[in-house]
Order: C-alpha cells, then structure tokens, then sequence
C-alpha cells in the first residue's frame, strides 16, 4: 500500500456566497483570527504526514502562491524592525521539505473537474482533497485519523458527519452498510432533496482517494447545479473500489457560509494566545446581547 504523501486544495471556486470578499481573492483566504483558511488546512495535511501540496487554483490565484512563497521584501523589513516572532510566523508557514505546486483550473466547472486538473502532478499515488472552507477543529485532525483507517484498510475514505435533515440539498449524501466497526459506502449522492436522501450522513471537505478516481471523472457528465461533481466520479468508483465513510471526531465550521464563518471566527478568537482573553472578557461585556 502506497503512503499518502500528496494532497489537493482545490481553491478555483466562485465564492458567490462571500461576495463582494470573494470578488478578487479566493474565498480560501479569509482570515480567521490571524490565519487564512487554506493555511489551516495545509497545516493540517501537513500534520497527517502529507509533504507535497498541490493547490488547484482559478481566479485570484495569486494571493495563494504568494502566502506560501517566500517574501523578501517582508523578511527584510521586519528583521530590520526586530519584530523576530513575526518574522519566524511568516518564514515558518510550512515546515522544510514540504513542497507546493500550483495548476490552474481556468473555468470553474465544478469540484470534480478541479479534482482532474490536478492529475498529472497526483500521478500514480493515493491523495488526500482538503476544502480549506470546511474549517474542522479537532484533537486529532480529521486528516490523521482519516489516514489512520486508510493504513488499516488500505481503502477510499471520506469524512462524513450527521447533518439536519432539512439542509441535505446542501451536501454529498451517503448510504453505507456497517460490518465490524467499518463503515462502507454503497451509494453516494450530490445534494437529494431531503425526501430523496439515502441518509443524513452528508460527506464534508476531506476525501482520501485512490487514483482510480480520475478515469471516472474523466467519464462524469454535469450534474446538479451544472457543475462536474466529485460525487458522482465517487458513484462510479463504488462499484470497482471499497470507500469508506470516517464519521470523525471534530466540530466543523462552514467556512464558505457567513454563519458558519463568524461562528469559526468567535470560537478561534477566545482561545486565540494573544486577542483570546481580552476578546472573552470584552464579548462578555459588551453588552451587544
Ligand atoms: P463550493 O461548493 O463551496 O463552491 O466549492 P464555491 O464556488 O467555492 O462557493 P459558492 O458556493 O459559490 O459560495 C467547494 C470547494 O471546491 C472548490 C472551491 O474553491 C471550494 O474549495 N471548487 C469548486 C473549485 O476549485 N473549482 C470549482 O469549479 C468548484
């Protein structure tokens, strides 16, 4: 079995959700507190033993690649302002011997076609998908214990989570069968209505695949919303590969929603090491309830 060494942050979407924001940069860096979303999740690739990270990018795609590149300019003027914590944030992004590559998805077609544009730097290899916008704060990341089951199973796994019944038309819906303590998916599909989902486990933005995944895509027509889904390459996957749902331990935040962003912005804010305790006192004063 292949380690997982190679994952894709697919940042090429429209972000109409978080327009204007999204108007010129990608939605995938927004800050929370001080961070953008996509270094959370880097972090967290990073953290669950990934060393090349491919970014699929699209309009504004500038802003990603210079967060991750060096800056000298940066460097420079801090070092000469003695402001050494800032300058080691902003040279430490990404530990030595992790590398980032870049490949542009020119129309946004949809995430399965972003996930096929990023195949020929995936090649051959198994690959984790992270969706910077699905912010999920856990004790172990959900990344690590995806790959966890992966090394056990050496099988596709995506991180599922119960969600209400009533917003399934907003989420890749699975139906799994249980044997032992494993989960496997026997039927997935891209936003059912509520009357027509097979569950209300609803798969969130982390995916382990196998390279299986691209001759499918290849073959995947648009579907709902127009676009070229990943779920559907994952349907077709299904009866040719075992995947497996991972119903993770984390809260996960919904990032590309406005709710879900200043829900993740409070809960990071308090516990931040700096702004937290003044932020927990003043919110708890201000009278704004
Ligand atoms: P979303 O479904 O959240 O779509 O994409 P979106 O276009 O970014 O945002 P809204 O719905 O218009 O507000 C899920 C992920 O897939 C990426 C997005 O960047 C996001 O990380 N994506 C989506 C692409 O890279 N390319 C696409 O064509 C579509």
């Amino acid at each position: 079995m292949k380690p997982i060494k190679k994952a894709v942050f697919p940042v090429a979407g429209m972000g109409s959700r978080f327009l204007p924001a999204t108007k010129a940069s990608p939605k995938e860096m927004l800050p929370i507190v001080d961070k953008p979303l996509i270094q959370y999740a880097a972090e967290e690739a990073v953290a669950a033993g990934i060393t090349e990270l491919i970014f699929v990018t699209g309009r504004g795609k500038r802003a990603i690649e210079d967060h991750f590149d060096k800056a000298y300019e940066l460097e420079v003027e801090l070092e000469q302002r003695g402001k050494t914590r800032l300058l080691e944030q902003v040279r430490n992004l990404l530990p030595p011997g992790v590398s980032c590559a870049y490949v542009r998805q020119a129309e946004a077609l949809g995430l399965g076609h972003a996930i096929l544009c990023a195949e020929p730097l995936v090649g051959d290899d198994p690959f984790a998908v992270l969706l910077a916008d699905d912010l999920i704060d856990a004790k172990v990341s959900v990344l690590q214990q995806m790959v966890a089951l992966y090394e056990k199973t050496g099988a596709s796994v995506l991180g599922v989570q119960q969600v209400p019944r009533e917003q399934t038309r907003q989420y890749g819906i699975v139906k799994t069968e249980t044997t032992g303590n494993l989960q496997q998916i026997v039927g997935i599909v891209e936003k059912p209505s509520p009357e027509e989902a097979p569950s209300n486990l609803g798969v969130v933005g982390r995916y382990l695949l196998t390279p299986g995944i691209f001759d499918k895509l290849r073959g995947v027509r648009p579907g709902a919303g127009g676009e070229i889904q990943l779920t559907d390459g994952i349907a077709a996957l299904l009866p040719q590969e075992k995947v497996l749902a991972l119903p993770f331990d984390g809260v996960r935040y919904d990032c590309g929603s406005k709710l879900g962003y200043l829900k993740a912005t409070v809960a990071y804010g308090v516990r931040h090491e700096e702004a937290g305790a003044e932020f927990r006192s003043w919110l708890a004063h201000s009278g704004l309830f």
